[in-house]
């Protein structure tokens, strides 16, 4: 069946916001609030701008794109993503899903389609969590289930807080949107994982997602001299924080399959080779489908810290920095997007999502839904990052056909 969005038109795209913050690998380098990320919030004012959308921004740099509907006052209908990366990310990670607003405004614009409710293309913004934590910062704040004070407050590792980041940028915005009726909210995305790959399905529609949380785990030590301090009289940070992460890692294959515990960021002070590590900060990230078990984790946690810190004479402080509960999503939605996948006879199976997204948040507060499409290998969070444009398009079919169903009802 042939399509109605324009699959060219959408990897073109795609392809032409990859190039801010390129990398030489392939992967795409663009951290949140920085003036690379203002680079690809112009570009995108200026796409949606020529497809006729106001933009609208809220106080943390959510960026609302509307296309009017026939009825002003009707809830909107929400369609986006994210347009930050990680820092050595790929090109498909949320760009895909808010270009697939995108074309889906554009597809509706070549065809002279009206629709009763407003449609808006979102960009959220800092979904990554790399620079500032936790992840999914502006959808978090925008559903309420963070404080826009603190949020603003958050500082990176350089000390440059969130408010002053937004400035810098000129994406401070100060529309009020969050306290609105929101019909639905739909985001497609790359699946991120390797089940629709190795199935050979090209449609995963997605019921939920896992719960998330994050640590940062401080461990103080005593800084002393490599070359004289005696093994047994030392208080290596760097020792202990070893210690912590293989029994983290253990503990995870404990709770497996479902359990994902990862340490991907680790700093040490004072970091010198020839001194004993005095302070090491670690930072952690838990995830599974079911709250109970991340409560189980986050015990466990705590108490391997305490044993680690009697062994070695160091001190451990944990610091919970996100508590995402686990989500499902609406019924309705997902009977829409199945449809729509039917309609077109894409085959689709139904998958639950270990990745954060935006619509995890929105989900709180409306109903809401994802369309997930395979990528190579089930990479992301990597320049390997790969999708076909064919596998893109069929998703951004799917996606079309659900909001504009949505966007009628
Ligand atoms: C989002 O990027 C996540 O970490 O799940
Ligand atoms: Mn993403
Ligand atoms: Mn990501």
């Amino acid at each position: 069946m042939s399509l109605t969005i324009q699959a060219a038109r959408l990897w073109d795209s795609i392809l032409e916001l990859a190039q801010i913050g390129g990398t030489p690998d392939g992967g795409v380098s663009r951290l949140t609030l920085t003036a690379l990320d203002r680079e690809a919030r112009d570009l995108f004012t200026r796409w949606v701008a020529a497809a006729g959308c106001q933009v609208a921004i809220d106080p943390i740099g959510n960026m609302f794109a509307r296309r009017e509907g026939r009825e002003a006052d009707a809830a909107p209908v929400l369609v986006g993503s994210h347009l930050d990366t990680q820092p050595s990310g790929g090109k498909f990670d949320g760009i895909y899903g808010v270009m697939a607003g995108l074309e889906i405004i554009r597809t509706l614009n070549d065809r002279g389609i009206e629709t009763k409710r407003p449609i808006e293309v979102v960009n959220w913004t800092n979904e990554e969590g790399s620079r500032f934590a936790p992840v999914m910062m502006g959808s978090a704040v925008y559903a309420g289930a963070r404080g826009l004070k603190e949020t603003l407050a958050t500082v990176d590792r350089n000390g440059i807080s969130v408010a002053d980041a937004l400035n810098e940028i000129g994406y401070a915005g100060d529309a009020d949107l969050s306290n609105r009726p929101i019909h639905a909210c739909l985001e497609a995305h790359i699946e991120q994982g390797p089940v629709l790959e190795q199935k050979g399905v090209p449609i995963g529609i997605v019921t939920g997602g896992y719960g998330l949380r994050w640590f940062d785990i401080d461990i103080h030590g005593r800084e002393s001299h490599a070359g004289t301090t005696p093994m047994g009289l030392r208080q290596d940070a760097l020792v202990a924080a070893a210690e912590i992460i293989s029994k983290l890692t253990a503990m995870a294959i404990r709770f497996e399959p479902e359990a994902r515990i990862t340490i991907g960021d680790l700093s040490i002070a004072p970091g010198s080779r020839n001194t004993v590590p005095g302070h090491v900060q670690l930072k952690v990230d838990a995830r599974h489908p079911e709250a109970a078990v991340l409560d189980q984790i986050e015990q466990e946690i705590t108490t391997l810290c305490r044993e680690v810190q009697s062994g070695r004479g160091t001190r451990t402080e944990i610091v919970k920095v996100a508590d995402n509960a686990p989500v499902r999503f609406s019924a309705e939605v997902i009977a829409q997007l199945r449809e729509a996948a039917q309609a077109i006879d894409a085959p689709a199976i139904d998958l639950v999502s270990g990745a954060g997204h935006d619509a995890f948040h929105v989900a709180r507060i409306a109903p809401a839904g994802m369309v997930f499409v395979p990528c190579a290998g089930g990479l992301s969070h990597t320049p390997l990052e790969s999708a076909t444009p064919e596998d893109l398009a069929l998703g951004c079919e799917v996606l079309y056909r659900a909001v504009l169903a949505l966007a009628n009802t």
